[in-house]
């Protein structure tokens, strides 16, 4: 683990390829330009797609990028620490991995990659229910880090719901979270022209885009076959990829209503958050159930084009329910810089999703750990040039928001 309680001096790599990878990729931008080399053209638009033709995606970006601060000089000679605690935890960074389902698809083993790179960085790893990896798997790869992401499996009074929790309880999950912001199936454009949507059957244009990267092929036969790890077991016994698609859709879906929030609630005992939140009267019911976090997300832009940037619900969120809950909050985040920006206008964590998927496409096993260096390292320069001595401390900045949505 790094060193903390030393200022660094950039680039503080705990990865020994750190300086080679970033000479390469000197930001996400880099990462993302060149995931489409190495990974088939179907995965690479499965893990980058938004909804209808990417406004939201847009939107998500430009509104980290019109968040503007005021530096305040003289204060700070050295780059601080960014040690946080989040629910009783002490974590490296105020950086989280946003729970992904199918990242196995996008990198075969991504989800245990993540897993272990957070691990071994100690930031926030969250596991999707609909993700590659088994509860037990993930929890083995990222024991002192590992945080649960639920959606809703109404089947059966939610026999599969509290059995998944059952297991979440056994295998050490920090923090359990229920994402409220799917309640409809959407489609996203890129991935069903890439032949996505559906069941998963390889055309002959899939299969020739599969022989083409043969670093994916490579990390596919080291890893096997992408599944849903996590729910296969509820699934008919000896069920193939497919029949555990039709069952997962036919068995989850819709998102928790508030009285099944405070059923969940009631029966799980750990510290649990809500995600996909957006308005102040949504997080002050949630914290009124006794949620301990609310998670800020417009899930990356992939449910709909026109839903507000989580960033510009923030400051309303933290006004309303800042003192009761730790805020979380993702979509958009690309850089440090972002996460300052999110830290400044009163978030505890930020977390990334897609920007992880282009990190592994891009420079394979390595990706989860160089990008978790890069996001540190941003962080604390943009703290240390805002004169910031803690993430904390990025609160008292002067700060222009223009899209901040005012209730
Ligand atoms: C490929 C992919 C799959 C996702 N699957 C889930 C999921 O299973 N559960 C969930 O709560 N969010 C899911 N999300 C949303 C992320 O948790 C997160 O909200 C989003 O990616 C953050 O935005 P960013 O991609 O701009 O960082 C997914 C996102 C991506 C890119």
């Amino acid at each position: 683990m790094r060193d903390m309680t030393k200022p660094a001096a950039l680039p503080v790599g705990q990865n020994p390829n750190f300086d080679r990878h970033h000479k390469r990729f000197p930001t996400t931008a880099w990462m993302r330009t060149e995931a489409p080399r190495h990974v088939p053209r179907f995965a690479f638009e499965y893990g980058d797609t938004g909804a209808g033709n990417d406004v939201g995606i847009a939107h998500n970006w430009s509104a980290f990028d019109n968040i503007k601060i005021v530096p305040r000089y003289g204060v700070m000679p050295t780059l601080p620490p960014v040690e946080v605690k989040l629910f009783g935890t002490r974590y490296a960074a105020p950086i989280g991995i946003a729970p992904m389902g199918g990242p196995s698809l996008v990198w075969p083993g991504a989800d245990l990659l993540m897993a272990k790179a957070a691990q071994r960085a100690r930031i926030p790893y969250t596991l999707s229910v609909a993700g590659g990896a088994t509860i037990e798997d993930a929890a083995a790869a990222a024991p002192d880090v590992f945080w649960l992401q639920l959606y809703r499996f109404w089947h059966d009074e939610h026999k599969i719901g509290f059995d998944l929790m059952r297991r979440a309880k056994a295998a050490g999950v920090k923090v359990l979270t229920l994402t409220l912001d799917v309640p409809v199936r959407t489609t996203r454009s890129r991935e069903t022209y890439a032949g996505l949507a559906g069941e998963f059957r390889p055309n002959l244009r899939m299969l020739y885009e599969m022989t083409v990267r043969p670093r994916w092929l490579l990390a596919l036969l080291r890893n096997g076959y992408p599944r849903f790890a996590t729910i296969s077991e509820y699934a008919p016994p000896g069920a193939g990829t497919n029949e555990i698609i039709k069952f997962a859709r036919a068995n989850m879906g819709g998102a928790f209503s508030w009285e099944e929030v405070k059923r969940y609630r009631d029966a799980w005992k750990g510290p649990m958050t809500v995600k996909g939140i957006l308005h102040p009267k949504d997080a002050e019911k949630a914290v009124a159930l006794g949620i301990d976090g609310i998670w800020l997300s417009n899930h990356g832009g992939r449910q709909i084009e026109a839903l507000t940037p989580s960033i510009d619900c923030l400051p309303a969120i933290v006004a309303a329910v800042g003192k009761k809950a730790t805020i979380l909050l993702d979509s958009g985040i690309r850089s440090g810089q972002d996460v300052m920006r999110a830290l400044a206008l009163g978030a505890d964590a930020a977390f990334a999703g897609k920007s992880f998927l282009w990190a592994v496409a891009a420079i394979g096993d390595e990706g989860p750990d160089q990008l978790i260096d890069l996001y540190i390292d941003e962080l604390r320069a943009s703290l240390g040039q805002i004169g910031a001595h803690s993430p904390a401390e990025a609160r008292k900045a002067k700060i222009l928001h223009p899209g901040a949505v005012k209730f």
